[in-house]
């Protein structure tokens, strides 16, 4: 259920409230009264004070600075237990009363998350009752609230289309949605067609494509306003599987292929950080690159031993059709190059090993960007709690996808995984051997589909990378 946001300088009294209290003899703001006692005991964030009568629910806790974005993560995950809270009684709004305004918006934020439900095929859907945030705090502006309520969409909208099956969620049908959120948001969307991606002779999309009963597309999307900062454009690029049976490398049918549907998160990331920034019309030039496919067996299908042409014109020895993600997006960061980019990342469910090695509590990154860069997209980590773990990315794991019979093959030996999916990347966005933009690669295989309850941040598509790649494209514009 979609929450409204807004601000209020006012308080009522007898309605549910969530109160980040200023000391530990202060009580919460209500009409009902709340034993001394039970405050005391919920004074540890971990289990927030929640005091329920039949009309209202209260929450009361006390934030700890010491450690700032650990206080920030910590509200949000008391507001997730507040909005299960405020659900289970049917309550229909909620106050959040603070004196520091970050924290009261990490409250809310954490509430409306929570209240995300992807309800589309349930015949009897059970809705969240919650409809309405109003937010109490002196120093919070309008404006924050609506890009609050921005960022929460985004994340929503991301959710949806990575929680989309595959039946709906073709290559095509991506296209359209993503035509109709960049109308929304007012960024421009271009899409090559077959016959266009043939033209271009993006022979990784192709390839990919080949066994599939549907058309492929290559999707940019575009953000630049006359105020825009950066001269050189920011250029985000989505992994667009939109479902990944592993092709004639068929997946083990037992479950590995449960949650391919998932296997357009990092396209579905970049259409969310692009509705963001676009809503709330930051002063950057953003483009979005979504090459977009399924990966399928069939009589046509690209095959292990294949040679492909790609679009920068080197080859690549197809070892393993389920290595598909790097093979579309290797023609992405290709093209990325026309643009003469401030930056590239991109953002793929690559690698298993990536969540086997980092589970969904991390991103796994790496990449050729001056390290301050990389130090700065850690820190919006921090800040989002959606964080990276670097990888060691030495010249030497290069050797690991050298092929005999062509430039480069789609898959390196059983160790390093992630790294040589990245090396193999990596050629891609260099011309005449030198790298044409700082590049980073974010590995989203750990956190973009999560198999149990996670805070505000649910069961399935967890939107992973549009809170990240909001904070870190703000950064940009101070
Ligand atoms: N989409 C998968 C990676 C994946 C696996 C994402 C599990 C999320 C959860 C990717 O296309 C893939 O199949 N990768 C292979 C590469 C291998 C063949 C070199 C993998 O990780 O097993
Ligand atoms: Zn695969
Ligand atoms: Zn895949």
């Amino acid at each position: 259920m979609k929450i409204q946001l807004s601000l209020s300088k006012s308080l009522n009294k007898t309605k549910s409230l969530v109160q980040i209290l200023a000391s530990k003899t202060e009580k919460p703001n209500v009409a009902v009264d709340i034993p001394q006692k039970l405050i005391k005991d919920a004074l540890e964030i971990k289990k927030p004070l929640i005091f329920n009568t039949p009309s209202m629910v209260v929450g009361a806790f006390l934030a700890d600075q010491s450690n700032q974005y650990k206080n920030l993560e910590n509200l949000r995950l008391a507001g997730a237990r507040l909005n299960k809270a405020l659900n289970a009684q049917k309550l229909t709004e909620v106050q959040v009363l603070g004196a520091n305004s970050e924290e009261v918006l990490a409250v809310a934020e954490g509430i409306v998350l929570a209240n995300y439900q992807f309800n589309k095929y349930f015949t009897q859907p059970k809705l969240n009752t919650l409809q309405k945030v109003t937010l109490i705090c002196d120093g919070v502006t309008g404006n924050q609230v609506e890009e609050l309520q921005n960022i929460c969409e985004a994340v929503y909208f991301t959710r949806n289309l990575v929680n989309e099956p595959q039946h709906f969620l073709t290559a095509t049908q991506l296209s359209e949605e993503i035509k109709s959120l960049g109308k929304e948001a007012g960024f421009t969307v271009k899409v090559f067609n077959k016959k266009k991606i043939e033209t271009l002779k993006m022979g990784g999309l192709l390839a990919v494509n080949k066994g599939s009963v549907e058309p492929p597309t290559f999707n940019i999307l575009e953000y630049k306003p006359k105020n825009a900062k950066n001269k050189k454009p920011f250029v985000l690029v989505g992994k667009g599987v939109v479902y990944d049976t592993g092709g004639l490398s068929l997946k083990p049918t037992a479950g590995s292929m449960d949650f391919m549907k998932s296997d357009m998160a990092g396209s579905a990331a970049v259409v969310g950080t692009m509705y963001a920034t676009a809503k709330n019309k930051l002063d950057v030039w953003l483009v979005g690159l979504i090459p977009a496919t399924d990966n399928r067996p069939s009589g046509a299908a690209y095959a292990p031993g294949d040679v492909i042409t790609m679009y920068n014109g080197k080859t690549v020895e197809v070892l393993n059709t389920d290595a598909e993600g790097r093979m579309i997006l290797a023609d992405a960061l290709t093209y990325a190059i026309k643009y003469n980019p401030e930056w590239v990342i991109d953002l793929a469910t690559l690698t298993g090993m990536a969540a086997r090695t980092v589970g969904p509590q991390a991103i796994v990154s790496m990449g050729t960007a001056p390290k301050e860069l990389h130090e700065s997209l850690k820190e919006s980590g921090f800040a989002a709690h959606e964080r990276l773990a670097e990888l060691p990315f030495f010249d030497e794991y290069f050797e690991m996808i050298k092929s005999d019979i062509a430039d480069v093959k789609n898959i390196g030996g059983i160790n390093a995984g992630s790294i040589t999916a990245g090396k193999f990347l990596e050629v891609f966005t260099k011309q005449n051997n030198q790298h044409a933009y700082p590049w980073i690669h974010l590995d989203i295989a750990g956190p973009a589909f999560l198999d149990r309850e996670d805070g505000y941040r649910g069961k399935n598509g967890s939107g992973v990378g549009v809170r990240l790649l909001y904070h870190f494209i703000k950064k940009q514009t101070k």
